[in-house]
């Protein structure tokens, strides 16, 4: 998902922009900073991207989610549905508030499975946060009527997922709030930062307050703002949004790039038997940042993955090893090691993720593997990639 690929005069006139004031900030020094405010301008360019009526900037992706969930009012003791699949974020989000993650299975759409949402609600449960991992969603109509029917918000990560859509909106707009980031590995990145969205007047202006020590932005001089509650420093900076806003511009074209060669690459493996792709909810169109698919067996998906990395296939993932994304590789989060002690709630209401059965999730995981789509690769280069994929991957089908 490297929108660093395409980094270049664009993002360094946006930056060299806020160098020229020397206002890194983004709010006050009215001033001196020109009339520049690219995190303002990111902002209403991202939300109307979006088509939401409110963004929030933030620092992170991880800021993201931790400022929506505390804009929906989540705190101790709430319970948070996530998926097994995912990257730590989602875990971190969630308890740095007080709040219980409550992990479930995933389906074959890589993320949650709308039966194991529903069988994990209790009366403690305020949200359930699908996490877009791989640039395509979860089964969200049966997600929002879910959540409509208990209450639910429904807090979308589409940190991964930019410009994939659901019945034609995009993803993150979907649910009661979305979250994005823009680190350095994401489809557009400003380095650091990340974005909350929402059509929720009230949602939108607790999110603006948390993420800026609650100040509450009315009056001009920062000394003077009041504070209707608690909140934090998850501001993003001048410099980033500028990056930002160089990136935004580009991200049409890059979604453009990703699915060419996603097609190129699925269309080479269409063909072999045995080889299944992930399944994409009706009315749901991926941003073609992986493509995701499943072999036979863990055996053979571990095998292909291996013989794949040696034939010189780069950036093809099998995440069921891998320590980032899947709970099997969360050894610290599964003991909850902590540096100081957690809130009670956590400890008293968090499951056993040491016995929980997973066992549907590690059936998913076991079998699939994840093929980035870089944007730099000409359309000879994806051709010749997708051979090489079809032919290591029959070999080893034919062999087994
Ligand atoms: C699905 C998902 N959520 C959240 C995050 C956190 O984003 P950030 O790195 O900007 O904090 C990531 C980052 O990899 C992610 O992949």
């Amino acid at each position: 998902m490297p929108g660093f690929e395409l980094f270049g005069a664009e993002e360094r006139k946006q930056v060299n922009e806020v160098l020229e004031t020397g206002v890194l900030m983004r709010y006050g020094f009215e001033g001196a900073r020109n009339n520049r405010w690219k995190a303002k301008e990111f902002e209403k360019a991202f939300a109307q991207r979006m088509e939401v009526a409110h963004c929030q900037l933030v620092s992170s992706g991880t800021a993201a989610l931790t400022v929506a969930l505390a804009a929906a009012g989540i705190g101790a003791g709430d319970e948070v549905i996530m998926p097994t699949f995912t990257f730590v974020a989602s875990f971190e989000s969630i308890i740095t508030l007080g709040a219980v993650p409550i992990l479930v299975d995933i389906d074959d759409t890589l993320t949650l499975d709308p039966k194991a949402v529903e069988a994990a609600i209790t009366s403690k449960t305020k949200c359930v946060m699908p996490v877009h991992m791989c640039g395509s969603m979860a089964d969200l109509k049966a997600l929002k009527s879910i959540c409509q029917k208990n209450n639910l918000i429904l807090l979308e990560d589409a940190c991964q997922a930019i410009g994939a859509t659901f019945e034609g909106k995009p993803l993150g707009s979907y649910g009661d709030l979305g979250c994005f980031s823009f680190d350095y590995v994401k489809t557009i990145t400003c380095g650091e930062g990340g974005a909350v969205v929402t059509n929720n007047k009230t949602f939108a202006l607790h999110a603006d307050h948390y993420q800026d020590h609650g100040h509450d932005h009315i009056d001009k001089d920062r000394g003077a703002e009041n504070h209707p509650f608690l909140g934090y420093n998850y501001r993003i900076s001048e410099l980033n949004a500028a990056v930002g806003l160089a990136q935004l511009d580009k991200l049409n074209g890059i979604l453009k790039i990703q699915e060419r060669n996603y097609s190129i690459l699925r269309e080479a493996l269409s063909t072999i038997e045995g080889v299944s792709f992930r399944s994409v909810p009706e009315s749901g169109i991926e941003n073609y940042s992986f493509l995701s698919f499943f072999l036979p067996s863990k055996e053979l998906a571990e095998q292909a993955h291996k013989a794949m990395t040696e034939a010189g296939l780069d950036a093809c993932f099998y995440w069921f090893n891998n320590n980032w994304h899947y709970i099997k590789g969360w050894s610290h989060l599964r003991d909850l090691k902590s540096l100081g002690k957690l809130p009670a709630e956590i400890i008293n209401q968090m499951q056993d993720l040491n016995a929980m059965d997973f066992s549907k999730s590690d059936a998913v995981m076991g079998r699939t593997i994840s093929v980035l789509i870089k944007l730099g690769w000409t359309e000879s280069e994806v051709k010749e990639r997708g051979q090489l994929m079809g032919e290591t991957i029959t070999k080893l089908l034919e062999k087994a």
